[in-house]
């Protein structure tokens, strides 16, 4: 299993910080946003990840990453996305480093508490499809939002604004070797962007895709001030 954390994007909403970083090298607490999600990945066992980046100080996350020895990784792979074409635009760029294999995929600017390493085995079993993590949340129009029947997740909306459940869809998602050539036939959403959320839904429509609950808080800690603000609360706490 590899994994990929998405630290693209050009963090726009939190100007003028983001002028001179990434927003992924913002802290959080006490260290910098993007040492979570790698944290994640490597405490549940994937030792490949890659990281997709993009703007101006794509360079930085090399300075402060390096070789990925610091976190128990014999190396760190890097690729860059041009512009911000979205989430599903920055994975296609694994593609190569993914050679087949399924990938988790974190967004780095999510963070959680829990320990995934049961979901990743689970899902290593799992024969094909995806995985995805449901919280439940006060504000799911601020997310995808997922409608569950029957214990089957049956359709995803990204950021409605009448949300048809409380269950936000984390930035957190497994997926098989499909994922690419799904990517492949997404035509650009409204705002723009290749959206996760189509793939998602594609997974759905074929009937492979799969759900687990975050027990432990979570935190998307770069939509605003107020949720980076959160995040450092919650890492404190
Ligand atoms: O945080 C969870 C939510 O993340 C999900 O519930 C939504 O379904 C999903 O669309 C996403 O929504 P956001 O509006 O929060 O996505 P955002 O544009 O903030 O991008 C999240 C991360 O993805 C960002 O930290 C870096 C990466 N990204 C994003 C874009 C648009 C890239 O690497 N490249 C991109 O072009």
């Amino acid at each position: 299993m590899k994994g990929v954390i998405l630290a693209g994007g050009l963090g726009t909403r939190l100007m003028p910080c983001t002028k001179v970083t990434n927003k992924h090298l913002l802290p959080v607490y006490d260290k910098p946003m993007i040492y979570y999600p790698l944290k994640t990945l490597v405490s549940a066992g994937i030792e490949d990840i890659m990281i997709v980046t993009g703007g101006n100080n794509a360079g930085d996350f090399l300075i402060l990453l390096s070789n990925g020895r610091e976190f128990g990784l014999k190396d760190i792979s890097y690729t860059y996305q041009e512009g911000e074409g979205g989430i599903a635009d920055a994975l296609r760029l694994a593609e190569n480093f993914a050679d087949n294999d399924k990938v988790v995929v974190m967004l780095g600017d999510n963070i959680i508490e829990d320990d995934i390493s049961d979901a990743v085995m689970e899902f290593e079993k799992q024969d094909a499809g995806a995985r995805i993590f449901l919280k439940e949340v006060s504000d799911p129009e601020r997310f995808g939002v997922a409608e569950v029947k029957e214990g089957k997740v049956i359709n995803i909306e990204e950021k409605p604004k009448k949300p048809k459940s409380n269950y936000a869809v984390v930035g957190l998602y497994m997926y098989d070797s499909d994922v690419f050539e799904i990517i492949g036939t997404l035509k650009p959403s409204d705002r723009g962007e290749l959206e996760i959320t189509d793939v998602n839904n594609e997974y759905i429509r074929r009937s492979t895709m799969k759900y687990s609950i975050l027990e432990g808080w979570w935190a998307d800690a770069a939509t605003s001030f107020e949720s980076l603000f959160r995040a450092c609360q919650l890492v404190r706490k």
